[in-house]
């Protein structure tokens, strides 16, 4: 019997549907810039900072207003993000006040027992790369082993920073360390002044006798201990600050003029050797974390300073990745996503009283806290064809929803062997479901569960507890300015019990916590709330810290150097390499 007209038609509208949506695997680009706040942006309604490029991105695709970074620090943000799990399940969560990786030579880093998509994706055929910035660890044991290296997590191509971008990056930016040990300097300088002086008394008044030698002997060590971290920091920018292509240290030390050119150079040619096979491209800038550097065509041209001058150029930047899509004819076939890190680090002033840290809109707080203003960052999705353009989301969602997001689109299953925290976002952002799929939020700062979001369903509230809250100092400011980042635990936060209560929907800014008078649902909600905690507690297994004090320091046989200790760990290949 012939088939009904209708059922043929039905089935090939059937497998028109499917190969729109599923058979046909994208090219992936990911965007993540570098401590980018949520107010700085065009199309979250930054008016100063010009941004058209990014703002396009919005326009042409689903923009979310509750796009919510897994963490509010680099190094655990972008291990969430790259395997869909809270930081906290990877030993990617520090229990101490050093929260990320500083140097390259630390043991820590992102373990090869998590799946990034990366690897998933290129055992399904992709061709993957990260350009820019790592920060998920580099060695383990030797200097070559390169166990937590990038294109040991899945990438077939890397060219960027394994570390971070840091003030003592760059010669003539200051240095985080003096910032952030400023409180301490002063108080060293203060109590060996004053021993020096009960010394110089005590030995005026020659009533005890002075042990003379072992003084020599202390004095000795502890100068040469100084002179040791001295000469370290002073050559900070060469131990860590170096530029790898592969496994290849390629400048050593970085030399950032042009980097935002230079990165969008090799993301253009990635896309260009790539146009008949699906890729994932990770364009992870470096900007807009200090140091802070613009190429000549930017530099003095935004009414920011060199901090919009840094934006305007990646803006440029993400234009040169659309207009290269639309020139290779990949746009349809391309899903684009834009975020950041984290939110704008508000305490980053530069020595000379400049603003180098950006702004978080209505928020409270940014980078380092969970108000916010540290974890609500920018969230953009652009797939023509398939994602209506102008949609707007207001629906809480998280960096690590990309991970299954990612996955389904490239036909791979979502691995059944470990929790994954994040959500698929396609039915919401085709508008097949109204409802994000995470109800609730588990806000870490670290390792310390600090607050908790809670969007209720068949309700237009967004409960929002914490636990604690960091202590701004100065007190009535929006930020740790003493400390240059706020830290998550003792004496740094005030613990709340019963914890404060916020409803976002009403309350963005988190101006006004309730009581039990203003909401009558008061202790209702806390039970809930503390029930989806349990609940999350009870999911969490005990890892190795990879960020335990021992896997955050310099351990000197895994500094890498691309020359000779002789030759300073000095070399230029850069450019012999350059492509043109
Ligand atoms: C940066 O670009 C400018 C203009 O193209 C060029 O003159 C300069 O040499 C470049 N700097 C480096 C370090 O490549
Ligand atoms: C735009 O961003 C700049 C730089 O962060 C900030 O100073 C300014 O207040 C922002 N403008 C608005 C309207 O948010
Ligand atoms: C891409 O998709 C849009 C929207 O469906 C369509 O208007 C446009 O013609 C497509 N472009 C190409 C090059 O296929
Ligand atoms: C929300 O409302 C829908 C329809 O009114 C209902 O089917 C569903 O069970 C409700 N969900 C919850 C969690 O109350």
């Amino acid at each position: 019997m012939k088939p009904q007209p209708w059922i043929r038609t039905m089935f090939i509208l059937h497998i028109l549907r499917a190969s729109c949506v599923y058979s046909s695997r994208p090219n992936f680009i990911l965007i993540m810039v570098d401590d980018l706040g949520i107010g700085d942006v065009g199309c979250y309604g930054n008016k100063t900072i010009r941004t058209p490029n990014i703002d396009r991105l919005a326009k042409e695709g689903v923009m979310f207003t509750q796009h919510l970074a897994a963490s509010p620090l680099c190094t655990p943000s972008r291990a969430a993000f790259m395997t869909g799990r809270y930081a906290i399940r990877s030993g990617m969560a520090s229990e101490s006040r050093m929260g990320v990786f500083i140097f390259s030579a630390s043991s820590g880093g992102l373990s090869t027992d998590e799946l990034t998509f990366a690897t998933v994706l290129k055992k399904a055929g992709y061709s993957t790369a990260i350009i820019g910035k790592w920060h998920l660890g580099l060695n383990c044991e030797k200097n070559d082993d390169f166990c937590h290296h990038p294109l040991n997590h899945g990438f077939d191509y890397f060219y960027g920073i394994t570390t971070t971008n840091l003030r003592d990056c760059i010669p003539g930016h200051g240095s985080v360390f003096v910032a952030g040990a400023a409180e301490y300097i002063r108080a060293m300088f203060q109590i060996s002044s004053l021993a020096l002086f009960t010394f110089v008394l005590i030995s005026c008044t020659g009533l005890v006798a002075i042990p003379w030698k072992r003084i020599f002997y202390i004095a000795s060590f502890t100068s040469v201990l100084l002179g040791a971290v001295i000469l370290f920091f002073w050559n900070f920018h060469y131990l860590n600050c170096f530029l790898m292509r592969n496994y290849k240290i390629i400048q050593q030390p970085l030399v950032f003029d042009n980097f935002t050119q230079r990165i969008t150079r090799e993301a253009l040619h990635f896309i260009k050797s790539n146009k008949d096979t699906p890729f994932l491209l990770f364009m992870s800038y470096v900007q807009v974390h200090t140091a802070l550097y613009a190429s000549q065509n930017f530099k003095g041209k935004s009414s920011h300073g060199i901090y919009g001058d840094a934006i305007e150029e990646v803006d440029w930047s993400v234009g040169e990745l659309l207009n290269e899509l639309d020139k290779s004819h990949l746009q349809n076939q391309t899903v684009v996503y834009f975020t950041s890190d984290n939110g704008a680090h508000l305490e980053e002033i530069s020595s000379s009283g400049e603003v180098h840290g950006g702004c978080n809109g209505i928020y409270k707080g940014g980078k380092s806290t969970s108000w916010e203003g540290g974890i609500r960052v920018p969230g953009l999705f652009r797939w023509p064809g398939v994602l209506e353009a102008g949609t707007v989301i207001n629906e809480p969602t998280s960096n690590m929803d990309i991970f299954p997001t990612v996955l389904k689109l490239a036909g791979s299953p979502v691995p059944q062997d470990r929790i994954i925290d994040g959500h698929d976002l396609m039915p919401l952002m085709q508008g097949e479901s109204i409802t994000s799929e995470q109800e609730f939020l588990f806000h870490y700062c670290n390792a310390y569960l600090n607050a908790v979001r809670w969007n209720q369903r068949n309700s237009s509230s967004v409960w929002k507890v914490f636990y604690f809250t960091p202590n701004f100092q100065p007190k009535d400011s929006n930020g740790c300015f003493a400390s240059h980042v706020c830290f998550c635990f003792g004496s740094f936060v005030t613990v709340h019990d019963p914890p404060l209560l916020y409803d976002l929907s009403k309350d963005p800014e988190e101006k006004s916590p309730l009581t039990p008078q203003t909401e009558p649902d008061f202790l209702k909600i806390l039970e809930t709330i503390q029930q989806a905690t349990e609940n999350h507690k009870k999911t969490l297994q005990a890892v190795d810290n990879q960020l335990s004090w021992n896997n955050v320091i310099w351990k000197p046989w895994l500094q890498v150097c691309c020359s000779s200790w002789t030759d300073f760990c000095y070399c230029d290949l850069d450019k012999d390499l350059r492509i043109e």
